[in-house]
């Protein structure tokens, strides 16, 4: 079920409903394109991440420029991606829970599904559904390198997994995960590509352990849009999974070095509802139309007027000299400070060119948490 979409196909930017969530498509095909190129000619894949753009419209968009498939955290995600028309999704985590690993095991049935893990017992359960369903499930073992969250440890603890993973009739042990989020926002080049080093460092020794005991990874998947370069280039990944270098945002913004190839292409837009003082105005997108865990929105092109603080409803922003001629009524373009929640905030992406809407696409996954 989705909400009327704010814009209509051919509407003038100024006709937009708001808050609306927009996309600037020159800007994100430029995107997408850079990605695509900076992987071609190379063995590695891009499996981008749809925890950020919530939509089988940009996987397929992915898909078209090379992609293998499209990354997704829950398995909700993964079904409004084959629903859609993707053929190859990973859960690029764990499922625990019977109903969950229920739909998991059918929705391999349809698409070729792959899951990760990092519990035996787990296994055991995700064995089970696969044969109840009759398929063999391709099955991830995900290293924690660094970031502190799911994952046993590199070297033996994994190739133990592995070799129960590989026991399992219904199961097949595909590869690794290895994902380090918390160096994508390490802002010096220097110690981002550190923090890199030191994960793939983990991930070769895992996989020179696992060739030992005769179980090959097929696939080594990772990285995301601070980092993606060096994991592409370090002869051990097959795969990475970059989501927010599609649209970026002012978290991003802020890293030094890559990922500066990739420029801003999604905004919220607002309109000033309120003009209550020279040095306020306040605009329609507050806590509920905009993500604001990683910092306020970027008020764009308008370099004296600062997004200072949201509450539900409303956005309170202020105006310095320059600025004073925000008037009521009028539109204001926001870079979100957080590009993934921002858009699980909405149904509809509004996608604009030259002045004018081009495209509506839904967001099928947004909400998407079980
Ligand atoms: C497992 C995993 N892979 C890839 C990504 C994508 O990262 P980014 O949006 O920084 O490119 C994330 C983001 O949190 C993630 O959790």
């Amino acid at each position: 079920v989705t909400t009327r979409p704010p814009a209509d196909v051919g509407m003038p930017l100024a006709e937009i409903d708001t808050p609306a969530l927009v996309v600037d498509l020159d800007a994100y095909e430029q995107n997408l394109d850079r990605m695509a190129a900076s992987l071609a000619g190379t063995p590695v894949r891009l499996r981008g991440h749809a925890k950020t753009h919530k939509s089988p419209v940009v996987a397929l968009h992915q898909i078209a420029r090379g992609a293998v498939g499209a990354c997704c955290q829950k398995v909700s995600e993964a079904e409004a991606m084959v629903y859609g028309g993707v053929r190859n999704v990973l859960v690029s985590n764990e499922l625990v829970g019977a109903r969950k690993i229920a739909r998991l095991v059918a929705l391999a049935r349809q698409a070729d599904v792959a899951v990760c893990v990092d519990d035996p017992g787990n296994v055991r359960d995700l064995d089970a559904a696969a044969r109840a369903f009759g398929v063999r499930l391709p099955v991830l073992v995900e290293i924690d390198v660094g970031n502190v969250r799911c994952g046993v440890a590199p070297g033996e603890p994994a190739v133990t997994l592995a070799r129960h993973v590989e026991a399992q009739p219904g199961l097949r042990f595909a590869g690794l995960q290895a994902y380090y989020g918390r160096a994508q926002h390490i802002n010096e080049v220097d110690k981002r590509r550190a923090a890199i080093e030191g994960c793939i460092a983990d991930v070769r020794q895992t996989i020179d352990l696992l060739k030992r005991q005769g179980l090959a990874c097929e696939t080594v998947s990772g990285a995301g849009t601070g980092s993606y370069r060096w994991e592409a280039a370090s002869g051990v990944f097959t795969e990475v999974q970059a989501g927010s270098y599609c649209f970026m945002d002012v978290e991003y913004g802020l890293v030094e070095g890559f990922p500066r190839e990739f420029t801003q292409s999604l905004f919220v837009l607002a309109t000033v509802m309120s003009r209550p003082a020279p040095e306020r105005a306040v605009v329609d997108a507050g806590l509920k139309a905009l993500s604001v865990d990683k910092g306020m929105p970027r008020v764009h092109g308008l370099p004296d007027v600062e997004y200072q603080r949201a509450s539900d409803e409303h956005g309170i922003l202020h105006v310095g000299d320059a600025g004073r001629g925000l008037r009521l009524g009028d539109q204001v373009w926001l870079v979100p400070g957080h590009c993934d929640p921002t858009i699980n905030l909405y149904d509809w992406y509004v996608a604009v060119r030259g002045g004018r809407v081009e495209a509506l696409w839904p967001i099928t996954a947004r909400g998407a948490v079980l």
